[in-house]
């Protein structure tokens, strides 16, 4: 087991990597436990390990399936849910154990963010993503209509359970997409990128891999809770990445994929601006390759992402503040608040149409 331990603002929690049954135990006695997940990670055998093991531990256990996906991250699925839980009998010296990928530990951390104005919660997160991103740091928001993660709050959980087994089941897309947030934290530390990559490019993370990106997150967080300039370097690859993710219609990009071309975007842009030189370059978009992500899009997807980029620009200081590598001792270290001229962008971005790999 490797336990970490997280810190921000005041509020402390352990991370630990390995068998979620030694964990788990110690968080629940005797409390009356609020079992939220999907119905399709409750039925894989770690979802049914970890539902034995809340009953072994809690008082009393309320099981809540959310919908799969984003389609469990809305305020209407969390107003059914809470009323359920409120007849259910669950109070403030209740907990909810959050058992699922990034868009559950999402919801149902919002949900305990927002239930009695606020009941701790435990994250039992199912995917890479979830492992090395999204279940840590304490952001728990549902989507509008309208725009995604439109409506949140900061509810750092009380323990973030990651216990690899959970991946057996992950589908390989899934996978893919966890490893582009994995190959990001590599960018984002050069001695870390070698091992990132020969694990992306082998399809499965292991534990001191997924310690590290975790170790780099709870770091970026303790010193920057609130996102006002060191955590602003885990959007490494995401401005570009958000542009095509939304330029896809969220269906024709994983997360994960949309920040891998992101990623590529990024480093070319530095290279462009003489930031840094060639070789980083090509080992980024090596790692990104060999992990089976995309570094190039369509014509039309670019054009979109471009204009995308152009409407964030509009919004003023709060839309581009790019995130770029620039040389240094150990071949280079990540900035943000970058100023980018237009040229430097639209050049990139005509750069960035072809037929690199594709997913599938
Ligand atoms: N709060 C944050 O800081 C933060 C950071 C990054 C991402 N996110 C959010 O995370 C979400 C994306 O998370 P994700 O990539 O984990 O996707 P996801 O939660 O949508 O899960 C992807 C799919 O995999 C399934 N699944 C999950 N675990 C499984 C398992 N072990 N076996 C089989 N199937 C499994 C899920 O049911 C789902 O169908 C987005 O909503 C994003 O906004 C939040
Ligand atoms: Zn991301």
């Amino acid at each position: 087991v490797i336990a970490l331990r997280a810190a921000q603002e005041g509020h402390r929690y352990p991370v630990r990597i390995g068998p979620v049954a030694g964990g788990l135990r110690e968080q629940l006695a005797g409390r009356t436990v609020a079992l939220v997940s999907c119905d399709r990670v409750a039925a894989t055998p770690f979802g049914r390990r970890v539902a034995a093991e809340v009953r072994r531990g809690a008082a009393q256990v309320l099981v809540q399936r959310l919908p799969d996906g984003e389609r469990g991250k809305t305020l209407a699925v969390l107003e059914r849910a809470s009323v359920q839980l409120l007849r259910g009998g669950l109070q403030r010296d209740g907990c909810v154990v959050a058992l699922g990928g990034g868009a559950l530990t999402d919801a149902a951390g919002f949900l305990a963010a927002t239930y009695m104005r606020g009941i701790p919660w435990i994250a039992i997160p199912t995917t890479l993503l979830g492992m090395v991103d999204a279940a840590l740091g304490g952001k728990t928001a549902v989507n509008l209509p309208i725009a995604k993660n439109a409506v949140g709050a900061f509810h750092p959980p009380a323990a973030v359970l990651a216990d690899l087994a959970a991946l057996n089941t992950l589908p390989a897309r899934e996978m893919r997409s966890g490893f582009g947030e994995v190959l990001k934290y590599g960018a984002l530390d050069p001695g870390l990128l070698r091992r990132a990559a020969a694990r992306a490019a082998a399809g499965r993370p292991d534990a001191a891999l997924v310690a590290a990106c975790v170790r780099m997150k709870l770091s970026c967080v303790a010193r920057d809770p609130r996102e006002r300039g060191e955590r602003k370097l885990l959007n490494l690859g995401h401005t570009f990445g958000h542009a095509v993710e939304a330029a896809g219609g969220f269906r024709a990009f994983s997360h994960g994929e949309a920040v891998a071309v992101g990623l590529d975007f990024a480093f070319r842009l530095a290279a462009r601006l003489g930031r840094i030189g060639p070789g980083p370059v090509e080992q980024m978009a090596l790692a990104l390759r060999g992990a089976g992500l995309p570094t190039r899009v369509s014509a039309a997807i670019a054009r979109r992402a471009g204009s995308h980029l152009g409407y964030d620009k509009k919004r003023g200081s709060a839309g581009l503040g790019w995130v770029l590598p620039v040389a240094s001792g150990r071949g280079w270290r990540v900035e943000w608040d970058v100023g980018v001229p237009e040229g430097a962008v639209s050049a990139t971005l005509r750069e960035s149409v072809g037929q690199g790999l594709r997913r599938g």
